[in-house]
């Protein structure tokens, strides 16, 4: 598209992919031959600082599903990947040059692609960065793609989406994607574990959203968790947790549009707001 770019997801910056490379669907080819000895030496170095402290903080099956995205030491092909994921759960990752409005996101989850991100953060950025790219969304979502009860839940996020933003709760539904599928937890066998992908991705998010005593941790309930508004530049100060994926399906499987309804005119939640009484909205 040989538009200006637009501001996609909450930063107030332009993103920084090429999307004049990109096809009406916002795919594009992954430029695999265009990374560098130092993007390759990025990508291995994040993989083995993050897949070092997994044990005891990260879903067991994020653990188990980790290998399949094969190369450590570069950024993978996705074709590579793609063999064993279609084969798995028949999805597949597309590329995409970043982040992508609303309407065309939700379209290729509906359709089990997820779109991927090509670009790696410089090495100044290791510890940090406000976009996704390939590693947050790689090593971060591609992984439980590969769980068959996960993989049907993103697609049918992506179906909601639709309608959602046929109904003008666009807003609402993508609070539960954040407190999901990118920042959620889940207990596994009596323990906390992270399963969110700017969780996993995260070296310091990681050991904090299990372990640290400052954030609050919810039971994952629809309305709290679509009330619930999210910083996008910290911790979280909010995560919700789940008992199994399962049980987020089942959750998520009824009909959002009396819950949309419900939540017009209910007071949001701050990021960090405490239950039952802070609002957040109204604080003094
Ligand atoms: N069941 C939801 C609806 O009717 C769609 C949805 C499914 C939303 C899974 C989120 C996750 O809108
Ligand atoms: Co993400």
């Amino acid at each position: 598209m040989g538009q200006a770019p637009v501001v996609y997801g909450q930063s107030d910056r332009p993103p920084r992919g090429d999307y004049a490379r990109a096809r009406e669907d916002y795919t594009c080819e992954q430029n695999w031959q265009a990374y560098s000895a130092q993007d390759h030496d990025t990508y291995h170095r994040l993989y083995q600082r993050q897949s070092a402290q997994l044990p005891g903080l990260a879903s067991q099956a994020f653990i188990d599903a980790l290998p399949l995205l094969g190369a450590k030491e570069c950024i993978p092909r996705f074709d590579d990947i793609n063999q064993r994921l279609r084969r798995a759960t028949g999805w597949e990752i597309v590329t995409v040059p970043g982040l992508i409005p609303e309407v065309p996101f939700f379209q290729l989850l509906a359709n089990r692609k997820f779109p991927v991100t090509d670009w790696i953060r410089k090495p100044e950025e290791f510890d940090y960065i406000v976009e996704p790219d390939v590693f947050h969304d790689l090593f971060g979502h591609v992984p439980l793609l590969f769980n068959p009860v996960f993989a049907d839940y993103v697609q049918r996020y992506g179906e909601g989406g639709l309608k959602a933003a046929r109904l003008g709760a666009c807003e609402q539904l993508s609070r539960l994607y954040w407190y999901t599928i990118e920042f959620g937890l889940i207990r596994e066998g009596g323990a906390l574990r992270a399963y969110g992908a700017g969780i996993l991705s995260s070296a310091g998010e990681l050991p904090y959203s299990v372990r640290s005593p400052q954030p609050q941790r919810l039971p994952l309930e629809l309305l709290r968790t679509m009330r619930t508004r999210y910083k996008i530049d910290s911790y979280q100060q909010t995560y919700f947790i789940i008992d199994s994926f399962q049980q987020l399906f089942d959750l998520t499987e009824q009909d959002f549009t009396p819950l949309y309804q419900a939540l017009q005119g209910q007071p949001e939640f701050a990021a960090g707001a405490s239950m039952p009484d802070a609002a957040g909205t109204t604080n003094p």
